[in-house]
């Protein structure tokens, strides 16, 4: 059934507008083969907005995010607006939007490539067959607590409620079910009262909702070790907003590159965010050298998360799949010499789709 979506568009900074510009073109062609209407929106976040309206997140955007089906979102952030004292900077924008829509549950996926396992700096023995999501706790913790800053000192409050793990926990435990059922919560639990919280809640919800998934806890240290030392042990893994954060840069490295990990932040509402879990990469932005694979990755989770559009979502993946069978890298992970530019790599992409 063909169907129309309205979708906002928020390229953001450094490298966002590149693998934005690159993704759209995927979308369009999904859309033109199953007969589907895609209308994009776009509008400004992050740095972008403060230059252009002073704030990272123009009621503008959050509106028309609110009212889409979906956001496609680049990544925020750049030299320009990292002054340290600075009032308002670009990472406000994207706190802001994912907590002004509700979006508590952080999805990560991690499934290492057969033809990128030679970029990853673990031994490809170890990433065969592994395959996680990653369930990150997107809008409490340390990035919402209180802060204060002083001449002599600085705090960041660090706060979860009953309510806000039950609801991450549900979420990730149902993914479990669907996947092999093995669920792991990564906390601090020996020092941090927050994660104390989190594991009681974690081991009731467990309990008297999801018996049938198996349930392990791990301190974020040792969860540090063992991600790298035996990643295919872990199915699902749920943690509180910091944590995810780190593990997800990290269990980046089993794919072989920031620019392979998609992301999906989704609440009650059917609306999600869709973005590539690395950064705005001023280093390479303006080059045409980006790796658009995670942004693609994160627009089929669109398709199959807030448009229920499961078919084009695994085509999709198996565009960008047969890319990577094809060895078409970009410089994160091609051979020297060897790169192809965004733009080619993502017109390999559509090649392979059609
Ligand atoms: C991410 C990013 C953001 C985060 C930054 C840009 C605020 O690192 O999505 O992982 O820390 O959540
Ligand atoms: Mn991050």
């Amino acid at each position: 059934m063909p169907i129309h979506a309205d979708i906002v568009v928020l390229p953001g900074d450094g490298i966002g507008t590149e693998i934005v510009a690159a993704t759209l073109p995927v979308l369009e062609t999904v859309a033109r083969r199953h007969g589907h209407t895609f209308a994009f929106h776009e509008h400004d976040i992050g740095g972008i907005a403060i230059d252009r309206h002073g704030v990272p997140l123009p009621a503008a955007t959050l509106q028309a995010a609110q009212k889409a089906d979906a956001v496609l979102l680049g990544a925020v952030g750049g030299p320009k607006w990292s002054d340290p004292n600075a009032k308002v900077r670009p990472e406000q924008g994207l706190l802001a939007i994912r907590k002004g829509l509700g979006l508590f549950a952080n999805l990560r996926p991690v499934r290492p490539h057969p033809a990128a396992l030679g970029a990853s700096p673990i031994k490809s023995e170890l990433l065969e067959g592994v395959d996680i999501v990653v369930v990150r706790e997107l809008t409490g913790g340390i990035y919402f607590g209180d802060k204060t800053r002083s001449d002599s000192d600085a705090t960041d409050l660090c706060r979860y409620t009953v309510a806000e793990v039950e609801r991450v926990v549900r979420s990730a435990a149902q993914l479990a079910r669907q996947r092999r059922g093995h669920l792991t919560s990564v906390d601090k639990a020996n020092v941090l009262e927050t994660s104390r919280l989190w594991r009681d809640v974690t081991n009731r919800v467990m309990r008297e909702e999801f018996p049938d998934v198996t349930l392990e806890h791990q301190l974020v240290d040792s969860m540090a070790m063992h991600l790298l030392s035996k990643p295919r042990a872990y199915d699902v893994i749920v943690t509180e907003n910091m944590f995810g954060d780190i593990l997800t840069d990290e269990a980046s490295m089993l794919a072989g590159s920031l620019g392979l990990l998609a992301s999906a932040s989704l609440g009650t509402g059917k609306v999600g965010i869709y973005e590539p879990i690395h950064g705005s990469a001023p280093d390479i932005a303006g080059k045409g050298i980006a790796n658009p694979y995670a942004t693609i990755l994160s627009a089929a989770m669109l398709l199959r998360h807030s448009l229920g559009l499961e078919a084009e979502a695994a085509a999709v993946e198996a565009a960008v799949s047969a890319a990577l069978d094809a060895k078409v890298f970009t410089a994160d992970l091609a051979a020297p010499g060897k790169a192809v530019t965004t733009t080619q790599a993502a017109q390999t992409v559509i090649e392979r789709l059609a």
